[in-house]
């Protein structure tokens, strides 16, 4: 649907208190969460994240109280909240209007340096326990390649040779990333959610937000950003094998599953991520190169 339902029209326009008189609908986005940029009778516009099945739904209440929370303590880094309309099925999600800002790739140093200038005013920041919780161990994904490593092999990027020699050395390192930590985290950080701002990043899609290691974060970041053409994770953050395993695993142990129905374009950006991921852990933990072995 190219244009919002008039049911839908008429709750943005409740929502927002005045009437709807254009709708632009935004593909971009990886959820089946239907997202409209509104420009209203007054003058003003507005971007309206609808839920769209139950997955959204419970995303955009989880969203609604981490503005809340974010507002409440005077971040400045993430659009305004505009209104919330609490559906149980459908509710929406009403804010700022981005649309005029820039939303990178390209990256230049400036914008990736504000990225990280924004990450540590989020790290620096804490959020009620109740209402984010902390990150969860869903972070062994060298074992379920291990349990079960054909959707990785399919994907062509290494070998079963490769594996085979990595594997123990992959296991062994991502158990040494601390995923403890009291910092507020977004864990979504990519391109298609951040914005750039009279030179500072603004943050969007906080429905990943909870409290842990900040640099499990970062790191979570760079493979998109090497991706996009800004630089490698390794310059960005030296050293960091263990972490290296810890988001290379993550991937691997998704990127070659089947495609998701409702999102059919995860998939996709996990391999590209992959495949800067995968690299990366080699190199950090000393492990023969991918190309000798991907055969
Ligand atoms: N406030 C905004 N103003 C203008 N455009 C926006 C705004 N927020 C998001 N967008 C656009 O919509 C896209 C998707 O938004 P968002 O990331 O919130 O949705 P999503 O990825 O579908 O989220 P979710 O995981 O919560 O379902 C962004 O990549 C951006 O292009
Ligand atoms: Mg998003």
């Amino acid at each position: 649907m190219n244009q919002p339902t008039p049911v839908d029209l008429e709750r943005f326009a409740r929502l927002l208190g005045s009437q709807v008189v254009a709708a632009r609908k935004i593909a971009r986005g990886y959820t089946p969460a239907e997202r409209w940029v509104v420009s209203l009778a007054d003058g003003r516009s507005a971007f309206c994240k609808v839920g769209a099945n139950q997955n959204t739904a419970d995303w955009l209440h989880k969203e609604r109280a981490v503005y809340e929370g974010l507002r409440a303590q005077g971040a400045s880094f993430l659009p305004e909240l505009l209104g919330f309309d609490p559906d149980p099925s459908r509710p929406i999600l009403a804010l700022e209007d981005l649309s005029g800002a820039s939303w990178p790739p390209p990256w230049t140093p400036e914008r990736v340096e504000a990225v990280r200038a924004t990450l540590d005013q989020v790290h620096a920041l804490r959020l009620p326990v109740p209402a984010i919780g902390f990150m969860g161990e869903a972070f062994e994904g060298w074992s379920q390649v291990g349990a079960d490593p054909g959707p990785f092999l399919g994907l062509g990027l290494a070998g079963e040779g490769w594996l085979e020699g990595a594997l123990p050395t992959l296991l062994a390192a991502q158990e040494e990333v601390s995923l403890a930590g009291e910092a507020l985290l977004h864990l979504d950080v990519r391109s298609d959610n951040l914005c750039l701002r009279d030179g500072r990043a603004l943050l969007i899609d906080w429905n990943h937000a909870c409290l842990g290691n900040p640099e499990v974060d970062l790191g979570f970041w760079l493979p998109s950003l090497a991706a996009e053409g800004g630089p490698l994770p390794d310059a960005v953050l030296p050293d960091r094998g263990p972490l290296a395993a810890l988001i290379s695993g993550f991937f691997a142990a998704r990127a070659g599953l089947p495609v998701i129905p409702h999102a059919p374009r995860v998939r996709e950006i996990q391999q590209v991520q992959l495949a800067v991921a995968l690299p990366w852990a080699a190199r950090a933990l000393g492990l023969p190169p991918l190309g000798d072995l991907a055969r």
